[in-house]
């Protein structure tokens, strides 16, 4: 048996962001729109009205400040509210092995590896951009990586569940390096048009090298165990598929194929699901309150993570001992927690303890333990 530890952590950030400013004030067109449109149906009761989404509300109860976006042009012009994103031909690199292989490439400079070094690529995020071949073989090919690839879906916590997957392969000697990849384009499966959600998403790319601790170059993470859960919910929900061209016509809008949720639902019941899941994987581990140096979150909502926090080291943890990226990304689903601890761990010494977590759809919740080294 092998001790498997994180060398490396990449993070690809797309150029252009959407304020709260600018994302209220094109939703807010777009109602103004969608009711002068509708003026006559919504007069004879036939349909709703639509309400102003407000900046102040936003930031309230998520957060959120800004969201990073593949495309702003479409997402803000209240004629479209969706990214324009080209479809590209068979030939190019897809959209999400191109954002993907950026992250992997910086991870593997940090850890002071090259591509051929790498024999595993799992390409885990919230959906795929195709149902095949997978993603991860796309990156797998583009980064020039002998071995093997495969994609996994468990929504916002695929990082964490990938990297389970990984860290016992890497264990067990099945691979000596993998990739654990989560290019997440939120925004083309965000209903940019429902107030209740509009505001949540953003994109982005994390990536994660996964070793022998003997193999590392520099400082290192030990993994010193993980622990993943699931438990069925209806309450984030996305019913795209391949089923979808196979129902009756008229139902290319359906409101059920994009992202769905019962935000209160989400925030009541996953609370209490995965404070329980990490006291037990901290129990588990021996490790105590006092021992835990840092917390990397799930990042969807500043006030569930502030709760979750508490929870965990029983008194309100300072920032830097939780450190939040969500007012700058939004929710980026499976890469908000790897976006933290890529941009919050160097400082950690020698022996600190420090746990991955996230969470999400599914319900799924997954958890890293790790020790710095170096
Ligand atoms: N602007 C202004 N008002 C808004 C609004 C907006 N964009 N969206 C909703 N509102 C209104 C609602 O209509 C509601 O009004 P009412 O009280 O008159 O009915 C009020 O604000 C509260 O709405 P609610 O949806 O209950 O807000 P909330 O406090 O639960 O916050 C979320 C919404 C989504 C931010 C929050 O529930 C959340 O973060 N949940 C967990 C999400 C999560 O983790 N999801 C995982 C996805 S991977």
């Amino acid at each position: 048996m092998h001790t498997p530890a994180i060398t490396g952590t990449g993070v690809f950030t797309p150029e252009k962001f959407i304020t709260n400013a600018e994302l209220v004030t094109a939703f807010n067109a777009y109602v103004d729109l969608y009711n002068s449109e509708n003026a006559e149906e919504i007069a004879a009761g036939n349909a709703v009205a639509k309400e102003y989404s407000s900046e102040e509300f936003i930031l309230k109860a998520s957060g959120i400040e800004q969201r990073f976006v593949i495309d702003k042009s479409g997402v803000l012009d209240p004629e479209v509210m969706h990214p324009l994103l080209r479809q590209r031909s068979d030939d190019e690199p897809s959209l999400m092995a191109e954002m993907g292989v950026d992250a992997a490439l910086k991870a593997l400079a940090q850890a002071g590896r090259k591509p051929t070094d790498v024999d595993l690529v799992i390409c885990a995020a919230s959906n795929m951009e195709r149902a095949y071949p997978a993603i991860a073989i796309e990156i797998q090919q583009l980064l020039g990586v002998e071995g093997f690839a495969f994609d996994m879906n468990v929504a916002c916590s695929s990082a964490t569940f990938g990297i389970q997957a990984a860290a016992d392969m890497v264990r067990s000697g099945s691979v000596r390096r993998a990739l654990v990849v989560n290019p997440e384009i939120c925004s083309a499966h965000l209903e940019w048009r429902d107030r209740d959600c509009h505001f949540i998403f953003g994109d982005v790319a994390t990536a994660t090298l996964i070793e022998r601790a003997e193999d590392a170059t520099g400082a290192y993470f030990q993994i010193k165990s993980t622990r993943c859960a699931t438990e069925f919910s209806n309450n984030i929900r996305n019913n795209n598929g391949f089923l979808r061209r196979s129902r009756p016509s008229g139902t290319a809008d359906r409101r059920d194929m994009q992202f769905m949720q019962n935000g209160r639902k989400v925030f009541k019941e996953v609370l209490p699901i995965v404070s329980a899941h990490i006291a037990a994987h901290m129990e588990n581990e021996n490790i105590s309150a006092t021992d835990l140096k840092r917390l990397w979150l799930h990042q969807a909502n500043k006030t569930m993570n502030d709760f979750i926090g508490r929870k965990v080291l029983g008194r309100t943890p300072a920032p830097e001992e939780q450190p939040n990226i969500l007012q700058d990304y939004a929710n980026t689903s499976s890469a908000g927690s790897i976006i933290a601890f890529s941009k919050f761990s160097d400082d950690l010494a020698d022996g600190d303890h420090g746990l991955i977590c996230s969470f999400g759809a599914g319900y799924s919740v997954g958890s890293v333990v790790v020790q710095k080294h170096g």
